[in-house]
């Protein structure tokens, strides 16, 4: 198992450093890369590697590229696309390297595309990506658009204030009079629908240990994963007794078989009886489509009104 791992590891640093296939199998026949392979300023990202390897699947093809813009954000390591600590994107500073290997696949660079990360909500965020992408556009004669991807932050917190649409709005427009031949794409995708959509689920088990108080309900991270894979913070409500003033601090639980199926930590709510039902805000984007048979429960079903 280890030699295994270890060729992989082999073929899989070969690949980054940009060598031909054949040539990658000698190294992992080999057991090693020659060490002026193995120096970090050889590494190629995998998009060049692809152009590299399978130019014939790029050629006369319209593409985009996925530029690294070197500062992901957002509200968890796990969600920030951007930066030397994410796996995305061409970093800027192997762009001209990308555009020559599109060149040579006959590829047409049309758009040039960057997400920096989920849950911000600064809007100089997409200002200063469409500055950038505008301005790296001018290496690449067929690009017409620019996509500064999606991430807007959806309030999770009553009272919390939104992204500033209006200031976004105003700063793009400057962008674009200064770009007319740009469009401007975005990704509002989670944006749209997270707000739309509500985790419905029954009270099944009440528990206390010392202070530290447990509401146990019928379905947890099988039906939303977002609090368990990087703490998002989801407000809960109990709908039963919705006017009933908040009485205790409890950590609302699903019945997953994992310490960390919690749906949400610390949270206040009114004295909660078995039977009473919850209510989870803001599930209606990475709810359903990411829910799953986890230990083998079924997760809530998904009803559209
Ligand atoms: C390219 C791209 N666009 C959009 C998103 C989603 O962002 P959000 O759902 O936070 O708007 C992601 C998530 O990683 C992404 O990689």
């Amino acid at each position: 198992m280890e030699e295994m791992t270890k060729h992989g590891q082999v073929g899989l640093a070969a690949m980054r450093a940009g060598v031909d296939r054949k040539t990658a199998r000698k190294y992992v026949q080999g057991g090693k890369l020659p060490s002026e392979l193995v120096e970090p300023r050889n590494w190629r990202t995998h998009e060049d590697a692809f152009l590299e390897h399978w130019p014939e699947l790029f050629a006369q093809r319209d593409i985009f590229v996925r530029i690294d813009t070197g500062a992901g954000r957002g509200h968890h390591q796990h969600v920030r696309t951007a930066g030397v600590y994410s796996k995305f994107g061409v970093p800027v500073a192997d762009l001209e390297d990308f555009a020559r290997l599109a060149h040579a696949a006959q590829a047409r660079v049309i758009g040039l595309h960057a997400h920096a990360g989920s849950g911000i909500f600064n809007v100089t965020n997409w200002q200063q990506s469409a500055l950038l992408l505008a301005q790296l556009a001018q290496g690449f004669p067929d690009a017409r658009v620019i996509d500064i991807g999606g991430g807007f932050g959806v309030p999770e917190r009553q009272g919390e204030a939104g992204v500033d649409l209006a200031a976004l709005g105003a700063a793009l427009a400057q962008v674009r009079a200064a770009h007319r031949m740009l469009d401007i794409w975005i990704e509002p995708g989670r944006y749209l629908v997270a707000p739309a959509g509500v985790l419905l689920a029954r009270v099944t088990q009440l528990k206390s240990k010392g202070d530290v108080h447990y509401v146990g309900v019928a379905t947890g991270m099988n039906s939303l994963i977002r609090p368990a894979l990087y703490g998002a913070y989801h407000e809960i409500v109990n709908l039963t007794r919705l006017d009933d003033a908040p009485e205790q601090r409890a950590n609302v639980v699903g019945p997953i078989c994992e310490s960390g199926d919690i749906l949400g930590h610390e949270r206040a709510l009114p004295a909660t009886c078995e039977g009473d039902v919850v209510l989870i805000t803001n599930a209606g984007a990475y709810g359903y489509v990411m829910s799953s048979r986890y230990n083998l429960r079924e997760p809530a079903p998904e009803v559209c009104i």
